[in-house]
């Protein structure tokens, strides 16, 4: 490690408390741009936004962060760099060290941003591995939070995650847990989060519910719907290599779909979510994601609340909430 800068990888690496200063502070910076007042805190900041794949909400949430605070994004997009290519994944941390400020990185495999991150003076952000999407997680804590139902706290709160244990199921997992919440995941055997890529973060699961008081369920059992405050769901394919043919996915999925019935199994009040892009018509219907109980449309307003937040958070060191308001 060439030194100990604070990167962004995994939830797993920061407290609860943490994570709620993070969220706090993405929450107060909110609502400075809803009221006009634009704290310029990343004056002439350069951001190199790296993407193996491509990305609507969180390309566009980066930039937009980037040029709010003052400072200045690069897209350096699938194939426009020399990245594991000509050059060592470590050798390209080395040299954007001297050239930028903030590294973010959407990557094909989680460990191209733990390499990365080894060789980098600089925060090191994760835009989406295989294995998690640690900026998604804290957008989505941001629209729990400013949609609790009522009376309830975070700590009261049962979010289920229905469908294939994606990346973001996974990072639901480990921030719902390490915040004291219940988390469920509700899909078929066989595509169970210890059946994915990202099997490894059971054991996190585990210590973060020890810690916090929290729980998680991981099941194909429908009844463990029942009580959900929030249900989110993702797509059933198109997220990894090597998957199976589409129309097999589909047929695998197609008893685990959000709809109507699905929704009356939640609580009183419960919200849909969804990471997006959605498969409308698939993992989710028209009528849920285009209800009044439907959150996407906010969550994806939100992912640029977290990376506000998170590029604030990094580049800053300590920072009162305080400053932000
Ligand atoms: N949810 C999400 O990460 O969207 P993009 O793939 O469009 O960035």
């Amino acid at each position: 490690m060439l030194n100990s800068c604070r990167h962004f990888i995994d939830t797993s690496e920061f407290s609860k408390e943490e994570l709620m200063d993070i969220i706090d502070l993405s929450l107060a910076l909110k609502r400075c741009l809803k009221s006009g007042y634009v704290p310029p805190l990343l004056p002439d900041k350069t951001l190199a936004m790296i993407f193996q794949q491509s990305s609507t909400r969180t390309r566009v949430s980066f930039e937009t962060a980037m040029t709010q605070l003052g400072g200045h994004a690069q897209y350096l997009g699938p194939g426009m760099i020399q990245l594991g290519g000509h050059e060592t994944i470590e050798d390209t941390g080395k040299v954007l060290s001297n050239l930028v400020d903030i590294v973010m990185a959407r990557v094909v495999e989680h460990e191209t941003l733990l390499k990365l991150a080894e060789n980098s003076t600089i925060p090191i952000i994760n835009g989406m591995s295989d294995y998690n999407h640690p900026t998604q997680e804290i957008g989505d804590m941001c629209t729990i939070k400013e949609n609790l139902p009522y009376g309830k706290v975070l700590e009261d709160c049962k979010v289920v995650f229905v469908g294939d244990a994606t990346q973001v199921c996974a990072s639901l997992a480990m921030i719902t847990t390490k915040l004291g919440m219940k988390f469920v995941q509700y899909g078929p055997k066989g595509h169970l989060l210890q059946d994915s890529p990202s099997a490894a973060c059971i054991e996190q699961l585990k210590k973060n519910c020890a810690t916090s008081g929290g729980s998680f369920t991981i099941t194909d059992n429908i009844e463990a719907v029942k009580g959900a405050d929030f249900i989110y769901t993702d797509v059933w394919y198109g997220l990894y290599e090597n998957e199976t043919p589409k129309e097999e996915r589909i047929e695998t999925f197609k008893d685990f779909q959000v709809n109507r019935e699905l929704m009356e199994l939640g609580n009183l009040g419960c919200k849909f979510m969804h990471c997006l892009p959605a498969s409308r018509g698939e993992e989710v219907t028209d009528e849920v994601i285009d209800s009044n109980i439907s959150l996407c449309w906010q969550q994806a307003g939100n992912r640029l609340t977290a990376i506000r937040g998170i590029l604030v958070y990094l580049t800053r060191g300590s920072f009162e909430v305080g400053d932000a308001v």
